[in-house]
């Protein structure tokens, strides 16, 4: 297949101008009071498909926020492409934290992005990369390369836990009838070391409430005769984990899948260096689960963190008093073979087993989702392996990442089809953060590289 690198570069300025301008909508899937920008940016997605050469696109409306559907059949009898990718983004906050407005997107250079960066909320997750999709697209229809059919599903409701996907895949089987799934929205090592995402981790999301006394007290007058929430509560997270940074729940590793030796030791050929960690993080060591290595803690162990606490009083100056109620938001991060739900289960039994005499505790369990691995010998894996090979002149790294997209295990069991994780974003790009971005190196490799898998996974079908 001809490289797309002259038509990128023709054309390059026109398709930052459109992210830029998909970037300006807020579309926070969290906070309803975005609800008519989610659906604008949805009208925007469906525009596009439409341009780049999608015969058919449709708004699918779900009990949630819609999903923008599009296809282009050239032939049934050629290998179907799915597509997938979400249009919605994290809530900007901190906003104070941000060096640009978070809806203005501006280019800046920084050390790993000489060739400029877009800076907003969604350039990389997952606007950005959802967009070379499109533009891939694009390329491929106008200068009658598209060698199979495809089809695109994009969503608004990710970074929320994909209710409304959840149901659409259910009753969509046919419809959504592919050969392979294809996502850009996890990472890359280093832009001079590709690498492909071969795993996600689960998850298990859950609130705690501790309730002590019916009401706050005088920190003085009651302070030492009754439990107080916040102290109690802090008391029972900080026993999850043991000393050596293993959790502490009952069962929480009876599935954990060990990997071998021989996975082991390919693993740790992935470069890492621990100076340039902690340096980028402005930390003095690193910490975690004794006898891993980092690389290993934030992919293949499973993890339990407090996203969130509050409780008592946070106001200006001090306010003496013991507050009636205290609470968490807790994530973990799960491993093959963990089961989600059976997780959930766990956790809410033995947080309430260690609940001393004098609280109530409450567990409420948010979204979840199954963990996910792509194998290396699947036809998919090979195509994006060699489709990188073609644009980056290097065989490309199987790696396994520590984020989460629930719903491609869910696609795995509904559609039967493997999931090829082509991210180019880098851990760096600050994706959740304030000053999220998108190195524009990145964009349009993405744009140059997704039209090659398509060209490889079709020859390799034959
Ligand atoms: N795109 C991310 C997931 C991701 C990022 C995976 C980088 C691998 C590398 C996705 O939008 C996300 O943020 N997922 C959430 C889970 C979701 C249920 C809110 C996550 O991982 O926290
Ligand atoms: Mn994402
Ligand atoms: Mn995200």
């Amino acid at each position: 297949m001809k490289s797309a690198k002259p038509y990128i570069e023709e054309h390059k300025q026109r398709f930052l101008d459109e992210l830029i301008e998909l970037l300006k909508i807020p579309s926070i899937s969290a906070d309803p009071a975005y609800k008519n920008d989610v659906i604008k940016t949805s009208e925007a997605i469906k525009t596009s498909l439409e341009k780049a050469g999608c015969d058919h696109v449709e708004i699918c409306e779900t009990p949630g926020y819609p999903i923008v559907y599009g296809e282009k059949i050239l032939d049934k009898d050629l290998p179907t492409i799915l597509v997938y990718g979400h249009y919605d983004v994290q809530p900007p906050d901190p906003i104070e934290l941000w060096d640009s407005p978070p809806f203005e997107p501006v280019i800046k250079v920084t050390d790993l992005h000489p060739e400029g960066a877009i800076f907003a909320r969604g350039s990389c997750d997952d606007k950005g990369q959802m967009y070379m999709h499109i533009k891939a697209l694009e390329y491929m229809t106008t200068t009658g390369q598209l060698p199979c059919n495809v089809k695109f599903m994009i969503e608004g409701e990710e970074e929320v836990g994909s209710e409304g996907l959840v149901w659409f895949v259910k009753r969509n089987q046919e419809k959504l009838a592919n050969d392979v799934i294809l996502i850009s929205d996890t990472g890359m090592i280093a832009n001079d070391i590709p690498s492909i995402t071969t795993g996600l981790r689960g998850l298990s999301y859950v609130e705690v409430e501790v309730t002590g006394p019916n009401r706050d007290l005088h920190s003085g007058l009651y302070g030492g005769a009754v439990a107080n929430p916040i102290n109690v509560l802090t008391k029972m997270i900080a026993s999850l984990h043991d000393e050596n940074k293993h959790i502490t729940i009952p069962g929480f590793y009876d599935t954990v899948e060990e990997l071998s030796a021989e996975e082991r030791a390919k693993m740790a050929e992935v470069p890492f260096s621990k100076e340039a960690y902690t340096k980028a993080l402005d930390i003095e060591d690193i910490y975690g689960e004794e006898g891993y290595t980092t690389n290993e803690r934030n992919s293949i162990r499973p993890t339990l963190d407090v996203n969130g606490i509050w409780g008592g009083y946070i106001g200006e100056g001090a306010k003496t008093v013991i507050a009636s109620k205290a609470y968490a938001k807790i994530s973990m991060r799960l491993v093959p073979d963990q089961n989600w739900e059976k997780i959930t289960e766990l956790f809410t039994n033995h947080f309430k087993s260690i609940a001393p005499k004098g609280v109530t505790v409450k567990v409420t369990p948010h979204h979840g989702g199954q963990s996910y691995v792509t194998p290396i010998d699947d036809l998919g894996y090979r195509a994006a392996s060699k489709a990188y090979e073609a644009t980056f002149g290097k065989t490309p790294i199987p790696q396994r990442s520590g984020g989460s997209i629930p719903i491609v295990a869910l696609f795995e069991k509904e559609l039967k089809s493997k999931t090829i994780l082509m991210g180019f974003g880098l851990d760096s790009d600050a994706i959740h953060s304030p000053d999220e971005h998108f190195g524009i190196w990145n964009f349009l490799k993405g744009i140059e590289t997704i039209p090659q898998f398509y060209h490889f996974f079709t020859e390799m079908s034959e």
